[in-house]
């Protein structure tokens, strides 16, 4: 598996990153499987974040790494900023980027994952409360304390991260965005750029070009699904031409569709990151094989169309 530096960092990351947001459900026994073939193909980084799970993922993967792997080969990235309540028996939902929320949720972070230190914090999404000079006081301390060794964004559009990172002294290395063949929404406004066709439409403030300009790796997260959530493309009928594409593909490079729809993300010289989410270890080594496939310049325009997007 290729490594790549993290926005310029000493970090060198797998160019797959193993998502954690669905380890919940899976038996310790499987889930130390998992996260063993992971590091065999050499993905060296995991995605968590405290609310995945409400923190039992973390505390999963804790009791593994503690017990069979070993902290420094591994990068570890959590996220925090997103709260819930508790109101009518119902979870409710709001951003907190306080200073003093970062601090603690770190606090907890640790805590479940039984090490003392992250490679790296992002902060979930972006509050509109936020005042990017407690963010920046809050990363000072985290980082004084030795608890966070770098910071990233997730979600965050152009604009708002070249806000937060004027305040602060710390290089902010990633920002987590949603990114693949059925959901292409960052490369969609450039490309179809003076056109009349909604992917014109700027989404993001233009976080592609920003990300490129600014050495900031960009980590595509739910890269098999269409929507927000709304599903996983691969097999499904509504996404035929697509399929068929990735099916064709896969064979003349002798890998399977999923394989495809992340190397058609790898392909992309912004050199972004995939975070994938899958808890079935053989899919994880048939993902796994989009690192070898370079796709050509027809073959990753031709996923964009099959997906239904407008080459204008
Ligand atoms: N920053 C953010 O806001 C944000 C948001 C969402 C996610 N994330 C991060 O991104 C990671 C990946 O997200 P995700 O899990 O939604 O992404 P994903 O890799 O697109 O989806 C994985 C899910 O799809 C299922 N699946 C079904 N068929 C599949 C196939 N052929 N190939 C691959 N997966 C298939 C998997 O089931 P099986 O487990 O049975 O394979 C799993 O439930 C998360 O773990 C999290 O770390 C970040």
């Amino acid at each position: 598996m290729k490594h790549i530096s993290l926005g310029g960092s000493e970090l060198s990351a797998s160019r797959i990153v193993l998502g954690c947001m669905r380890i919940s459900q899976v038996d310790d026994a499987a889930l130390s499987k998992h996260l063993n073939t992971a590091l065999e193909l050499g993905i060296n980084t995991f995605d968590h974040a405290d609310i995945y799970g409400k923190g039992e993922c973390e505390e999963k993967f804790g009791k593994i790494l503690n017990s069979e792997l070993k902290r420094e080969e591994i990068i570890l990235q959590s996220k925090c900023g997103i709260r819930y309540g508790n109101t009518a028996g119902a979870d409710i939902q709001y951003y907190d980027l306080s200073k003093e929320y970062i601090i603690d949720s770190v606090d907890g972070i640790l805590q479940r994952l039984g090490t003392d230190y992250l490679d790296l914090l992002m902060l979930h999404r972006p509050d509109t409360l936020m005042e990017p000079e407690e963010i920046a006081e809050a990363f000072d301390r985290l980082e004084q304390s030795g608890k966070v060794r770098h910071f990233g964004l997730s979600n965050f559009n152009a604009s708002q991260f070249d806000y937060v990172q004027k305040y602060s002294n710390h290089k902010l290395i990633t920002n987590q965005v949603q990114f693949g063949p059925a959901e292409p929404n960052i490369v969609n406004s450039g490309m179809q750029s003076n056109t009349p066709f909604d992917g014109a439409v700027d989404r993001d403030g233009g976080l592609l070009d920003y990300a490129r300009h600014n050495n900031v790796t960009l980590q595509a997260w739910s890269p098999f699904h269409y929507g927000y959530f709304g599903g996983i493309f691969i097999d499904d009928s509504k996404y035929r031409a697509l399929n068929d594409k990735l099916e064709a593909i896969g064979q003349a490079h002798g890998v399977s569709k999923s394989a495809v729809a992340v190397a058609w993300i790898l392909r992309h010289p912004a050199n972004m990151q995939t975070i994938i989410g899958t808890t079935n270890t053989d899919r994880l080594k048939e993902i796994a094989q989009s690192d070898a496939v370079n796709l050509t310049k027809p073959e990753w325009y031709s996923i964009y169309e099959a997906a239904g997007h407008v080459i204008p």
